[in-house]
Protein backbone atom coordinates (compact mmCIF):
# COMPACT_ATOMS: atom_id res chain seq x y z
CA UNK A 1 0.00 0.00 0.00
CA UNK A 2 1.64 3.29 -1.12
CA UNK A 3 -0.08 5.31 -3.70
CA UNK A 4 -1.87 8.15 -3.51
CA UNK A 5 -4.59 6.71 -5.79
CA UNK A 6 -5.21 3.57 -3.45
CA UNK A 7 -8.27 3.02 -1.92
CA UNK A 8 -8.13 0.12 0.53
CA UNK A 9 -11.16 -2.38 0.52
CA UNK A 10 -11.24 -4.50 3.84
CA UNK A 11 -13.04 -7.53 4.79
CA UNK A 12 -13.58 -8.95 8.09
CA UNK A 13 -14.33 -12.45 8.97
CA UNK A 14 -16.41 -15.05 7.32
CA UNK A 15 -16.07 -13.29 4.35
CA UNK A 16 -13.65 -15.37 2.21
CA UNK A 17 -16.78 -17.78 2.36
CA UNK A 18 -18.90 -15.35 0.55
CA UNK A 19 -20.86 -17.91 -2.33
CA UNK A 20 -21.16 -20.38 -0.13
CA UNK A 21 -22.14 -18.99 2.95
CA UNK A 22 -25.43 -18.03 3.57
CA UNK A 23 -26.56 -17.42 -0.12
CA UNK A 24 -29.99 -16.45 0.59
CA UNK A 25 -28.58 -13.45 2.43
CA UNK A 26 -25.14 -12.92 0.92
CA UNK A 27 -26.15 -13.77 -2.42
CA UNK A 28 -23.76 -16.60 -4.61
CA UNK A 29 -20.51 -13.86 -6.09
CA UNK A 30 -16.97 -15.02 -4.59
CA UNK A 31 -15.03 -12.51 -2.90
CA UNK A 32 -13.13 -12.79 -5.65
CA UNK A 33 -16.16 -11.62 -8.00
CA UNK A 34 -16.38 -8.53 -5.34
CA UNK A 35 -12.79 -7.63 -5.76
CA UNK A 36 -13.59 -7.50 -9.98
CA UNK A 37 -16.20 -5.52 -9.27
CA UNK A 38 -14.47 -2.73 -6.93
CA UNK A 39 -11.38 -2.80 -9.03
CA UNK A 40 -13.36 -2.44 -12.50
CA UNK A 41 -15.40 0.98 -10.51
CA UNK A 42 -12.73 2.08 -9.47
CA UNK A 43 -10.26 2.24 -12.12
CA UNK A 44 -12.96 4.22 -14.36
CA UNK A 45 -12.76 6.36 -11.90
CA UNK A 46 -9.17 6.59 -11.87
CA UNK A 47 -8.10 4.89 -8.96
CA UNK A 48 -6.01 1.66 -7.41
CA UNK A 49 -7.94 -1.06 -5.00
CA UNK A 50 -5.78 -3.21 -2.34
CA UNK A 51 -8.43 -5.86 -1.64
CA UNK A 52 -7.72 -7.51 1.96
CA UNK A 53 -9.92 -10.14 3.90
CA UNK A 54 -8.98 -11.25 7.38
CA UNK A 55 -10.74 -13.18 10.02
CA UNK A 56 -8.81 -11.65 12.89
CA UNK A 57 -9.38 -8.24 14.55
CA UNK A 58 -5.52 -7.28 15.18
CA UNK A 59 -4.94 -8.12 11.86
CA UNK A 60 -7.70 -5.24 10.41
CA UNK A 61 -6.47 -3.28 13.45
CA UNK A 62 -3.20 -3.23 11.85
CA UNK A 63 -4.00 -2.47 8.16
CA UNK A 64 -6.44 0.18 9.34
CA UNK A 65 -2.90 1.61 11.04
CA UNK A 66 -1.29 1.44 7.24
CA UNK A 67 -3.97 2.91 5.63
CA UNK A 68 -2.75 6.47 7.12
CA UNK A 69 0.12 7.01 4.88
CA UNK A 70 -0.97 4.03 2.31
CA UNK A 71 -4.67 5.03 1.02
CA UNK A 72 -6.68 7.47 0.42
CA UNK A 73 -9.76 6.14 1.58
CA UNK A 74 -11.16 2.65 2.61
CA UNK A 75 -14.10 1.22 2.20
CA UNK A 76 -14.50 -0.99 4.69
CA UNK A 77 -17.07 -4.58 5.70
CA UNK A 78 -15.78 -5.79 9.65
CA UNK A 79 -18.85 -8.11 9.23
CA UNK A 80 -19.49 -9.28 12.72
CA UNK A 81 -16.78 -7.01 14.07
CA UNK A 82 -19.19 -4.18 13.00
CA UNK A 83 -21.01 -5.11 16.03
CA UNK A 84 -18.76 -6.10 18.83
CA UNK A 85 -15.29 -4.06 18.18
CA UNK A 86 -14.48 -1.38 20.50
CA UNK A 87 -10.43 -1.82 18.89
CA UNK A 88 -11.85 -1.09 15.64
CA UNK A 89 -13.78 1.57 16.30
CA UNK A 90 -10.46 3.31 17.93
CA UNK A 91 -8.28 2.37 14.64
CA UNK A 92 -11.08 4.21 12.27
CA UNK A 93 -10.83 7.05 14.70
CA UNK A 94 -6.57 6.73 15.09
CA UNK A 95 -6.44 7.30 11.49
CA UNK A 96 -7.22 10.24 9.52
CA UNK A 97 -7.99 8.54 6.00
CA UNK A 98 -11.75 8.66 5.70
CA UNK A 99 -13.37 4.76 5.99
CA UNK A 100 -17.09 4.18 4.76
CA UNK A 101 -18.64 0.98 6.52
CA UNK A 102 -20.65 -1.28 4.72
CA UNK A 103 -22.78 -4.31 4.28
CA UNK A 104 -23.91 -6.74 1.95
CA UNK A 105 -27.05 -7.26 4.03
CA UNK A 106 -29.74 -4.77 5.57
CA UNK A 107 -28.69 -5.23 9.05
CA UNK A 108 -30.98 -3.47 10.34
CA UNK A 109 -33.91 -5.60 9.20
CA UNK A 110 -32.04 -8.40 10.52
CA UNK A 111 -31.33 -9.52 14.23
CA UNK A 112 -31.18 -7.16 17.04
CA UNK A 113 -27.73 -7.78 17.67
CA UNK A 114 -27.19 -6.38 14.07
CA UNK A 115 -28.69 -2.88 14.93
CA UNK A 116 -25.82 -1.30 16.51
CA UNK A 117 -22.47 -0.52 14.98
CA UNK A 118 -19.82 -0.11 16.85
CA UNK A 119 -17.92 1.32 14.20
CA UNK A 120 -20.35 4.02 12.82
CA UNK A 121 -19.53 6.78 14.61
CA UNK A 122 -16.27 6.66 13.66
CA UNK A 123 -16.72 6.56 9.72
CA UNK A 124 -18.10 9.33 7.23
CA UNK A 125 -21.07 6.95 6.44
CA UNK A 126 -22.33 3.55 6.15
CA UNK A 127 -24.16 2.01 3.09
CA UNK A 128 -25.74 -1.44 3.56
CA UNK A 129 -28.34 -3.44 2.37
CA UNK A 130 -27.73 -3.30 -1.37
CA UNK A 131 -26.05 -6.82 -1.82
CA UNK A 132 -22.86 -6.63 -3.50
CA UNK A 133 -23.57 -3.54 -4.99
CA UNK A 134 -22.72 -2.29 -1.34
CA UNK A 135 -19.04 -2.85 -2.24
CA UNK A 136 -19.27 0.12 -5.31
CA UNK A 137 -21.84 2.16 -3.48
CA UNK A 138 -18.95 2.60 -0.89
CA UNK A 139 -16.74 3.34 -3.58
CA UNK A 140 -18.50 6.23 -5.01
CA UNK A 141 -19.15 7.65 -1.58
CA UNK A 142 -15.41 7.55 -0.35
CA UNK A 143 -14.62 9.20 -4.01
CA UNK A 144 -17.61 11.57 -3.83
CA UNK A 145 -15.62 12.60 -0.44
CA UNK A 146 -12.31 12.85 -1.40
CA UNK A 147 -12.83 14.88 -4.28
C1 LIG B 1 -22.29 -8.27 7.11
C2 LIG B 1 -23.37 -8.14 8.17
C3 LIG B 1 -22.86 -8.60 9.52
O1 LIG B 1 -23.88 -8.49 10.50
C4 LIG B 1 -22.41 -10.04 9.44
O2 LIG B 1 -21.87 -10.45 10.68
C5 LIG B 1 -21.47 -10.28 8.33
C6 LIG B 1 -21.72 -9.67 7.04
C7 LIG B 1 -22.83 -7.91 5.71
O3 LIG B 1 -22.01 -7.66 4.82
O4 LIG B 1 -24.05 -7.91 5.49
O5 LIG B 1 -20.51 -11.05 8.45
O6 LIG B 1 -21.25 -7.34 7.40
Amino acid sequence: MAQSKTILVLNGPNLNLLGQREPVVYGSGTLSDVEKLCSDYASDAGYEIDFRQSNSEGELVTWLHEAENGAVGVAFNAGAYTHTSIALHDAVKAISTPVVELHISNVHAREEFRHKSIMASACIGQICGFGTSSYTLALQALIGHIK
